[in-house]
């Protein structure tokens, strides 16, 4: 949607519809914004600052583009006009850096007054942290949750007309608010949401608490989304979700996942497709034939794996046994015998014993995974597992957690040495942050490759010699067609 802002009339009545209500307001907070830019002499900053996923950093584009739609610009310094944290939940050190970065706002705001501090995102979702903020964190402007973020320019011309700290946090929604502005990290690739929240509620995770039920977005919609950035300069996007391969179920028209990926694999000049994240009880037969026979899908495919012991997986309420996982993942690496399966594994989940220990080691030596997020069980509150009697001593999860990671480096080094001295295309992202001679770029597999050329050629497609592997990226040079 190309709304000019200038055009809006900002002493009606606010519309009642989406998303011209929220354009309205943009223009409502352009005008603030200007206010304060003739006070300060100079043009107000903002910062948005990401914690968490792939889902958070999309959502954190879509912030930065009502801000910049409202006049602010952008900066990396957290000692801005107005700061917003976008926030995660899912373990329990999330929360923690967030109340440790708060006390450096609090900081800053002593300094200039002026300065407004948002937070919003997953952790917002929790009754108990709201309550924290209230009596501890009163110099916080405005809060606001997972499903109103649609709702931000409103939210955001609020904290400029109303004096105290505004609260808005909903407990659900089943609305999508389609074609607001998004500000993109990358000028040539993206991420898109195709559906949110997650119904799944494996007992240790907070997400479907905090994220609410599963939605998915319209296919047509998703598609149009696509094209117009395609049309903008992106050549790759990643399918964004909790759980991709339920994608569609709950449409008026359903649709799988597959089906969704073979119509975005139409997209002319599209050149990559990414997508994250898999649960395994869902991925299809239909899923691996269309990556397979796909010249688009990239060569990856992360697939969590949580545990290898079935005794835990049932605790986790996961769905699949080490067999079934072992099954899928061993029969996607026959198939598609270049693909790079990456993972995530909890250490420490209640009840946990050194055998259950050893057999998800067992699958991390026979899936031989390209790499792997390994993670310490974190106690959620209001989840299945954080009342469960069995929790594992700290010293016992440490010294567990330290042979998955053995386990996994293991595997992860063997296996990235297996392109050396291969020609494969990379996307070129950026100039290599410790080497400014080099560039860096991305193997469809998802791995990094160094090399020397020009960074006219950051955005661009090119093929690059994987000259040596260094464990967990290579170094190389292009080669000419
Ligand atoms: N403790 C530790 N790790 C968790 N994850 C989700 N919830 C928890 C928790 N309570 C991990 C899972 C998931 C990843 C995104 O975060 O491995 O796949
Ligand atoms: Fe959490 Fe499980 Fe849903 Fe992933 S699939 S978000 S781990 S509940």
């Amino acid at each position: 949607m190309n709304t000019n802002l200038e055009k809006i009339d900002t002493t009606a009545q606010a519309p009642v519809t989406e998303p011209e209500r929220q354009y309205y307001f943009m223009a409502r907070a352009r005008e603030h914004v200007k206010a304060l830019e003739e006070r300060l002499g100079r043009k107000p900053l903002c910062c948005v600052t990401t914690f968490g996923c792939q889902m958070n950093a999309r959502d954190s584009e879509k912030l930065a583009g009502i801000l910049k739609a409202a006049g602010y610009e952008m900066t990396q310094e957290e000692n801005a006009d107005f700061v917003i944290f976008n926030t995660c939940t899912v373990r329990d050190n999330a929360n923690q850096r967030v109340y440790g970065r708060l006390g450096v706002l609090n900081g800053y705001k002593k300094k200039n007054p002026g300065m407004k501090i948002a937070l919003c995102g997953c952790m917002m979702q929790e009754p108990s942290v709201i309550e924290k903020l209230k009596k501890s964190y009163g110099f916080v402007d405005l809060i606001f949750g997972t499903h109103n973020i649609y709702k931000f320019a409103e939210l955001l011309t609020a904290s400029f007309e109303r004096e105290g700290m505004i609260i808005d946090i909903w407990k659900d929604t089943d609305r999508i608010v389609e074609d607001l502005p998004v500000e993109r990290k990358y000028s040539f690739k993206s991420g898109i949401n195709i559906m949110f929240g997650c119904n799944n509620f494996c007992s240790y995770c907070i997400v479907p608490y905090v994220r609410g039920r599963e939605r998915s977005r319209n296919p047509e919609d998703i598609i149009r989304e696509i094209e117009g950035l395609v049309s903008d300069g992106v050549t790759e996007v990643m399918l964004l979700g909790q759980n991709v391969n339920s994608y569609g179920k709950n449409l008026e028209n359903p649709v799988t996942f597959a089906q969704l990926l073979t119509q975005v694999e139409k997209i002319e000049g599209l050149q990559r497709i990414r997508f994250m994240t898999s649960h395994p009880k869902d991925l299809s037969p239909e899923l691996i034939q269309v990556m397979k026979e796909s010249k688009k899908i990239c060569r990856h495919l992360h697939l969590p794996l949580q545990s290898g012991s079935t005794r835990i997986l049932k605790a986790m309420n996961r769905r699949y046994t080490k067999e079934q996982y072992l099954e899928l993942a061993l029969r996607i690496k026959r198939e598609i015998p270049d693909i790079s399966i990456t993972t995530d594994i909890i250490v420490g989940f209640p009840g946990e014993t050194f055998e259950d220990v050893e057999e998800t080691i067992d699958v991390i030596r026979k899936v031989k995974f390209d790499n792997a997020f390994t993670f310490i069980y974190s106690k959620r509150t209001g989840t299945p597992a954080a009342s469960m009697e069995n929790q594992v001593p700290e010293s016992q999860v440490k010294e567990a957690f330290d042979r998955v990671l053995k386990a996994v480096q293991d595997t992860a080094k063997e296996q990235a040495g297996r392109f050396q001295g291969q020609i494969m295309e990379v996307l070129v992202e950026e100039r290599n942050e410790n080497d400014p001679r080099l560039l860096t770029g991305r193997l469809s597999n998802n791995m990094l490759v160094h090399f020397p050329e020009d960074i006219s050629l950051i955005g661009k497609l090119v093929r690059v010699s994987l000259d040596v592997c260094h464990g967990f990226y290579y170094t190389g040079r292009m080669v000419e067609e």
